[in-house]
């Protein structure tokens, strides 16, 4: 992925941490979602106090997105850390990885962990869920 493009979704997710509504880990994390036409959406992990209703940054990214109509996505970025505090890289949960799974090519949907601007990894969701089940399997 070029460059520019991947500092400008580290730059969004970082952001969106602000956003993030963890009252009960402290975890906050943030998403920046690129649609295959260029677009961002971006999303932040929101709990509740009933725990499961909880919702993490990226599915927030995801489900903003396919509500406007876009099912065609190229990356996303995700960002998290303990009190919004940068350390480490936050990888997507299995919920998530299955999310993602719904509407993105394995081979090509590229995801970004990023601690900061100069500090990231990029694997494909392939690697992130291999062996995958997706609507492939139900056809
Ligand atoms: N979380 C995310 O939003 N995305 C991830 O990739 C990992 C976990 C959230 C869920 C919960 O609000 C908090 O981080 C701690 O698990």
């Amino acid at each position: 992925m070029d460059k520019k493009l991947v500092e400008e979704m580290i730059e969004l997710a970082a952001k969106q941490m602000e956003y993030s509504y963890a009252p009960y880990s402290g975890f906050k994390v943030g998403a920046a979602l690129l649609t295959e036409e260029g677009e961002f959406y971006t999303g932040c992990n929101i709990e509740n106090a009933a725990y499961t209703p909880s919702n993490c940054a990226e599915r927030t990214a995801f489900f903003k997105a396919v509500s406007e109509g876009k099912r065609k996505f190229r990356a996303i970025c995700v960002a998290g850390g303990k009190d919004g505090v940068l350390t480490d890289y936050t990888a997507p949960c299995g919920v998530c990885r299955q999310v993602m799974m719904e509407f993105c090519n394995p081979d090509t949907f590229q995801v970004i962990m990023a601690v900061s601007r100069d500090q990231y990894k990029i694997v494909t969701l392939k690697e992130l869920l291999p062996l995958s089940f997706g609507l492939d399997n139900l056809s």
